[in-house]
């Protein structure tokens, strides 16, 4: 059952400590009293035309999707007690296929949690360390890390705190570069996770990148050729209360943008960004989750990638929102699934991922597809950071939503014995990509 512990190869003694030290501190979990009485189900796979009327249904009902509404597949929707009656009713009455998916949240939540106690303990007793790569860790211990591998490596790896989020912490990312970031000519890439709160598989693969470019090079050309920007939690105020209160936590945490917002705080950061923002897929209630803010850029922690992406623009060769989960490479444009100018690199580059990850992966992981963000989501989304870089002109980004499986919750907590392959199989994937990318825009330019 136990994957591979992480070898201390990397790590000496003294960090190995300081690692588990932050990451014990790190496992407070919360009592997920929230969730008692909820259930989750599976709905559908619809009928084409109950798509919409399944999200008709969520907006209506403030329900919260795990896994979206799609004619091929079963969504997974989340429903607190009260709803629950209403809920059923309506399915019945359209005839919409659901069946249980989890009959007790709050156990299932509880049981996740144990899970990840009990896999922090079998990589300490096997003498390994507790990474932010292997394990499911708190904002504090991933800063900690990327603190550590910027003093490790001082001359390419330079920490930046850019601001500080809503409720104060502050909003930290890593530039690493071989001369720099001082050639102008070299083009950049920019690697982002977690402005949705739970998404907890998206932190590990930021600090994979980062790992592999510091302590484990295997691809030097990766390092030298390119400059990195990698920022492992875009909200860290979302990403603690997921820890600390609310397991499904997706959105920020602020209360400044509608008198609602006090009872129900947050912005969907995804939907925030300024490009077709409130076009479609974002909702206009603070107590959605899809609540797009009551203007773009509402919120410090998108307007911090803003920031980058705006400083950085005529330079980003590749940005990269990691999410969860899917098993999917989306790209522009995700507000109305026309194909982009640029869509036939942004298609064969990520073909290369595809390939490179499949080849990578497991055999009872899903298998990766990709394409337009609208056609292959079979929703259309305005305000989300992939499209308003792809406006800027950065010609090849991305959304991936990382893989989930089975059991537990499903999908938003992958077995924490899975990390570690996540991270493996991405990077991979990025590199076949990157590489692929290059050969494009040589040819075209030749
Ligand atoms: C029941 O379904 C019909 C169409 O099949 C629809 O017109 C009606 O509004 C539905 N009623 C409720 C309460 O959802
Ligand atoms: C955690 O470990 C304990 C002790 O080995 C075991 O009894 C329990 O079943 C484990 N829990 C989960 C969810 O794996
Ligand atoms: C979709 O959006 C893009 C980018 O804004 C635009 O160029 C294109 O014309 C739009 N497509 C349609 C069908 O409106
Ligand atoms: C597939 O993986 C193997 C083993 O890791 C590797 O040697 C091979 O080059 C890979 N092939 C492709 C097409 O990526
Ligand atoms: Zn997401």
């Amino acid at each position: 059952m136990v994957g591979d512990p992480t070898s201390p190869t990397t790590f000496n003694r003294v960090q190995t400590k300081l690692f588990l030290i932050l990451a014990l501190a790190g496992y407070v979990f919360a009592k997920n009293e929230h969730y008692i009485g909820w259930k989750s189900y599976f709905v559908g796979p619809p009928i084409k035309e109950h798509v919409k009327t399944l999200v008709i249904l969520g907006e209506k009902m403030d329900l919260d999707y795990l896994s979206p509404p799609h004619p091929e597949r079963e969504a997974i929707v989340l429903v607190p007690p009260r709803k629950q009656l209403e809920f059923i009713k309506t399915l019945k009455n359209f005839t919409i296929k659901y069946r249980s998916h989890a009959e007790n949240v709050k156990a299932t939540l509880d049981r996740d949690d144990e899970r990840i106690r009990n896999w922090t303990n079998i990589i300490s007793r096997n003498g390994g360390a507790v990474t932010p790569y292997n394990s499911y860790l708190c904002l504090d211990a991933i800063y900690g890390y990327m603190h550590h591998i910027s003093m490790r490596h001082k001359k390419t790896v330079t920490m930046v705190t850019a601001g500080h989020s809503f409720e104060g912490r502050p909003l930290k990312y890593l530039k690493i570069s071989t001369t720099n970031f001082h050639k102008k000519s070299k083009n950049i890439i920019f690697v982002d996770a977690a402005i949705h709160a739970r998404e907890w598989i998206a932190p590990p693969v930021v600090t994979w990148i980062i790992h592999k470019l510091t302590d484990d090079v295997t691809e030097p050309n990766m390092l030298n050729d390119f400059d990195w920007i990698l920022m492992p939690v875009v909200n860290p105020d979302g990403y603690e209360f997921s820890f600390s209160e609310k397991r499904l936590w997706r959105k920020t945490r602020s209360t400044n943008t509608d008198p609602q917002s006090f009872r129900c705080p947050g912005v969907d950061g995804n939907r925030n960004f300024d490009f077709a923002w409130g076009a479609t897929g974002s909702s206009s209630n603070p107590c959605s989750d899809t609540y797009r803010g009551n203007r773009a850029f509402s919120e410090v922690e998108t307007r911090t990638v803003r920031d980058i992406l705006n400083t950085y623009s005529y330079r980003i060769y590749m940005y990269i929102s990691m999410h969860s989960f899917g098993s999917m490479i989306l790209y522009p444009w995700g507000h109305n699934s026309s194909d982009s100018k640029y869509s036939f690199n942004l298609h064969l580059a990520s073909s290369a991922m595809v390939k490179a990850i499949r080849n990578a992966s497991l055999p009872h992981f899903p298998d990766y597809v990709n394409g337009n963000s609208g056609k292959t989501m079979f929703y259309t989304a305005g305000g989300a950071a992939d499209d308003y870089a792809h406006n800027l002109g950065i010609p090849y980004s991305y959304t991936f939503e990382l893989p989930g499986l089975s059991g537990g919750m499903h999908g938003f907590e992958l077995h924490p014995m899975h990390i570690k392959q996540v991270c493996k199989e991405t990077w991979i994937g990025l590199v076949a990509g990157i590489t692929k990318a290059t050969k494009l825009t040589e040819k075209d330019r030749s």
